[in-house]
């Protein structure tokens, strides 16, 4: 029996990070996985985004787990994208019990030339795109009675950050958006909490150091000062995270904002 048997998880940015570490442990744990991401080049940031072939492999691995998995690409600033993927996922699975608000981008940019299409890009998909996507997950959970929301914010979501001003600006948008939704939602059965990891090793702390001409572990220690002496975390540490507060064990964690930042904001 695992803790998640019967369930479904939808997840976005699943193709590979934190978000494909996310949709194993959960799939290991006896959910089906509805995988969303954009799978292709964006313009911005340069670094790598997730591909089909990893949201191919993705559904080869929650199938040998012996879970099911429905794929679907698509950016979650897409209105038309997002609502197929839902729609699929309902004609799949009947029900959508844990949507895990995972997909973001990250990047440096200075105040005086921060261009209108870096911030628009950064709001646009860190913000306004878990917007979207609970938007479209939300009329199924209210007809369920229950769900969880789990938006992944960062440390960046609960302080400042050097050249990251419209990152970190995505990000308090994000905590504040997980109260406002906890309120609203409570009424109908459904939990919303946030995450906050310090540096995770994945393709984007990769992608950011290659930016920067600097090596990842350069760029975690850079921008992180954990109290643990690692540079970083690893995806799989904030699926263990992510699975126990989706978990029934987690029944009374809403609205609250769960660090998993080896001591970083104890500084
Ligand atoms: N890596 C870190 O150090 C770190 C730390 C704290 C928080 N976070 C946050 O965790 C989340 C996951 O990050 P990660 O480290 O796994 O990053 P990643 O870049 O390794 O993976 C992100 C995934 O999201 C997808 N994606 C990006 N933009 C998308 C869009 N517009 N629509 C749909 N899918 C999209 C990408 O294709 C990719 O598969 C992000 O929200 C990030 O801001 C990351």
């Amino acid at each position: 029996m695992g803790d998640f048997d019967g369930k479904t998880a939808f997840i976005t940015g699943a193709a590979h990070g934190q978000g494909r570490a996310t949709a194993l442990l959960l799939a290991k744990e006896g959910a089906n996985i509805a995988a969303f991401d954009v799978a292709r080049q964006i313009e911005y940031p340069s670094y790598s985004f997730g591909t089909g072939e990893e949201l191919e492999s993705l559904k080869a691995a929650v199938e040998n787990l012996g879970g099911k998995a429905v794929i679907a690409s698509g950016d979650v600033r897409d209105d038309a994208a997002v609502t197929a993927a839902v729609e699929k996922t309902i004609a799949a699975f009947g029900k959508i019990d844990v949507l895990f608000n995972n997909a973001g981008i990250c990047a440096y940019a200075e105040i005086d030339t921060m261009t209108d299409d870096a911030w628009n890009s950064m709001i646009g998909i860190n913000l306004k795109g878990p917007m979207n996507v609970t938007r479209r997950v939300v009329p199924y959970m209210k007809k369920a009675g229950s769900g969880v929301i789990i938006n992944n914010s960062s440390v960046m979501g609960l302080r400042g950050g050097n050249r990251l001003s419209h990152y970190v600006a995505s990000k308090w948008g994000l905590t504040g958006m997980t109260k406002a939704w906890a309120i609203e939602l409570a009424p109908f059965g459904i939990r919303v909490v946030s995450i906050h990891p310090t540096g995770v090793n994945t393709p984007m702390n990769d992608g950011l150091a290659a930016m920067e001409g600097l090596t990842p572990v350069e760029i975690a220690e850079r921008s992180a000062g954990n109290l643990l002496p690692v540079p970083w975390i690893e995806a799989e540490d904030t699926a263990y995270l992510v699975a126990y507060l989706a978990s029934d064990k987690a029944r009374f964690a809403t609205g609250a904002q769960f660090t998993l930042d080896a001591g970083l904001l104890t500084r």
